[in-house]
This record gives C-alpha cells, structure tokens and sequence, in this order.
C-alpha cells in the first residue's frame, strides 16, 4: 500500500515537473538556433526577456493608422549599386551583407529624429517553404526575411527596416543575382566580395506603405533600442528559388514571435482586410493542441488523486 503510494506520488511529481528535465544550463554565453536556441536565450541573456521584444506579430487587429507619419525615405538605395563590392560572410548563424564602403545608403523620414545609416543586412530563413520570417502577419509565416540594419548619425539607436518574401509560383529574376551569391556562401567562416544591385528590393514609389514600432534585436543580447520598419510590399520567390537554403549549414534561423505587451504597432496606410492577409489557421491549431495538452494533463491529474484518495 505505502510502496503503491510512492508510486503515484513520483509519477504525479513527474507530470508536474517532465519540463525541468529538458532544461539545458550551459555554462557559456553561447547562442544558435538549435541547443542553445531562442528559448533558452531569456535564461542566458537578461536583456532577452523585456517587453518590447522583436520579432512580434502584426496583427490587423493591432494596427493603428497613423496619418501624421512622414514618408519614408531611401536615399541612394534605388540607384544601381551593382558597381559596388558587397562583403558576404557566413558567422555560422546567418549570412550578413556589408555595404561597400564608398556606398552611401540611409533612412530618413517616418517618425526617425535624424538620418540612419546602413550597417549590414542579413537573412533569416527556414526549414521549409513554410516558415523563416520572424515577423509574422495574423500568425502567417513568409519563408524569408531580409533585415536592413541601420545606425544613427549621432546616437547609437537602431533603426531596421524589413523586406518580407511571399511565395510564388514564377520564379523572380531580380534577385537571381542575390540569390547566386548567397549559394556561395553556405558555410561558416566563407566570405566573399560580390557586386549586387539590390534595388529592385527596394520600393521606388514615394511613400512606400509600412508598418511601425519598437523593438528589440532579434538576436542575443536582444538590445531593445529599435524602430522597426516593415514594408507592406513582399518580394516574390519561388519554392524552386528557395531550395538554396536548403544547402546552407544552417537549417534555421529566426527567432519566434514575442510578446507585444502595451506597444503599439502604427501604419501609415489604412489597412485592409483583404490586403496580403493570410488566415491563422496553422497557429490556431498549434495553440488549441497546446491548450488540450493542458487540459488533458490536469484531467489525468485530478483522475490520479480521486483515486488515490478513494483507496
Ligand atoms: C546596373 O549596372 C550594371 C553594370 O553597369 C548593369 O549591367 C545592370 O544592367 C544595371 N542594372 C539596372 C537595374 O539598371
Ligand atoms: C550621404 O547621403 C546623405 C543623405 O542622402 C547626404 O546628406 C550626405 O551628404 C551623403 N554623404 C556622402 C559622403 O556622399
Ligand atoms: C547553388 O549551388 C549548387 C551547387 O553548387 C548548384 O547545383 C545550384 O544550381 C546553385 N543554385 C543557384 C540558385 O545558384
Ligand atoms: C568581410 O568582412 C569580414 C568582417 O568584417 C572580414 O573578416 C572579411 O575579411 C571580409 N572579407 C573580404 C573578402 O573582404
Ligand atoms: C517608440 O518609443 C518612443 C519613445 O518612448 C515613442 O516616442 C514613440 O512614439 C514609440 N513609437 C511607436 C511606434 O510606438
């Protein structure tokens, strides 16, 4: 009788405890995306687990349009930069492009107190066509997401702005070239120089439609002092086109979507309904499995004690 008890009460403890187990407690203050991946970065990082934390999902139901924003602006961008040598490097997490150094690429405008700078771009991608963006709309992921990462003139704030791929079924031959590089460089430690025209990425109209808010970096130490633009525009990329990602030695690479908390997340659009919005179907799911795991546990629970205590 008292050896039975002991029985349930460790298989109850069990239950209630099966995730300390899978706890990872590295020593080191290393990163990736796969032991030491972004859950468990908040235990490795302070700075990961604040409040306005990126990437996030926009939600429509979220949006603010905000008519007092300014226009954003890409100066130097939309001119043929393809005379340029880009660096290409692989640092075993993604692969980051640094501008020419004679290139003059900035931001202006939105709501940005002064000019930023860009300092590199990089990639974020995953396993399949079905993921690899970190921002993510209504809980629809895109596979791809290219990251402009740029730097004040005088303060030290980030300002990042965010180019989404969709998937199509043509091919897209503007970023052939991109593309062919990237294919180079799918090893840690490869880095190469390349000439790449990256303004077909850009948008040429004047006051190209974004999203806004503040966040974080989407990579340890997750430094929350940035504005984050996302342009509504999606790049088009075939699942053909893709297959390059799959010969990376990185199989994947983004972070998953954080809390919004009190932000605000402005559009200087008004968005629509039927605007490039995908249902939520796959989270929904994903979270009602979740839910009656719960569930299902606490039942099993309640079951076990009832029994017991009838003995
Ligand atoms: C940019 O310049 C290169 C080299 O002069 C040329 O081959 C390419 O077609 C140009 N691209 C565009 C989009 O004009
Ligand atoms: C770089 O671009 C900015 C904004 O377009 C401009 O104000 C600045 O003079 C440019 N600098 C150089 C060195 O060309
Ligand atoms: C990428 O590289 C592989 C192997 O070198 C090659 O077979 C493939 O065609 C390349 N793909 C692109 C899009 O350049
Ligand atoms: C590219 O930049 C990286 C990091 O700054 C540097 O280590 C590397 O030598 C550069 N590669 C080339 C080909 O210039
Ligand atoms: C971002 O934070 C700044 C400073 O707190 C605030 O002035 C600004 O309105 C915020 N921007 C958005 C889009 O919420």
């Amino acid at each position: 009788m008292f050896r039975t008890f002991i029985w349930q009460l460790l298989f109850i403890f069990s239950l209630l405890n099966y995730s300390i187990f899978q706890h990872i407690h590295p020593s080191t203050q290393q990163w990736d995306y796969q032991r030491h991946g972004p859950d468990t970065w908040p235990h490795l990082f302070d700075t990961c687990e604040g409040e306005f934390q990126s990437p996030i999902d926009i939600r429509i139901t979220n949006l603010i349009y905000d008519p007092h924003l300014h226009p954003l602006s890409f100066n130097g961008y939309t001119t043929n930069s393809s005379l340029h040598q880009w660096n290409f490097t692989h640092n075993g997490k993604t692969i980051i492009a640094y501008p020419p150094t004679l290139a003059n690429f900035s931001i202006s405008g939105v709501s940005l107190p002064e000019i930023f700078y860009l300092v590199q771009f990089e990639l974020h991608w995953g396993y399949n066509i079905y993921q690899g963006s970190e921002h993510t709309f209504n809980g629809f992921k895109y596979p791809l997401e290219v990251q402009f990462i740029h730097r004040g003139r005088f303060s030290n704030a980030l300002a990042i702005v965010s180019i989404l791929f969709e998937l199509r079924q043509h091919d897209n031959p503007y970023i052939d070239n991109l593309l062919s590089i990237l294919n180079q460089t799918v090893d840690t430690s490869i880095s190469i120089e390349h000439q790449l025209d990256i303004s077909r990425l850009f948008p040429t109209d004047s006051s190209p439609r974004f999203y806004l808010y503040n966040g974080s970096l989407t990579i340890p130490p997750c430094t929350e002092d940035v504005t984050w633009i996302i342009l509504a525009r999606k790049i088009p990329i075939s699942a053909y086109q893709l297959e390059i990602f799959t010969q990376n030695s990185i199989p994947s690479n983004f972070r998953h979507t954080q809390k919004l908390y009190s932000r605000k997340i402005l559009a200087n659009f008004q968005p629509e309904l039927h605007e490039s919005f995908y249902t939520e179907e796959d989270t929904s799911i994903h979270h009602s499995f979740a839910h009656m795991k719960n569930i299902s546990n606490f039942f099993l629970l309640l079951i076990l004690i009832i029994f017991w205590m009838i003995r």
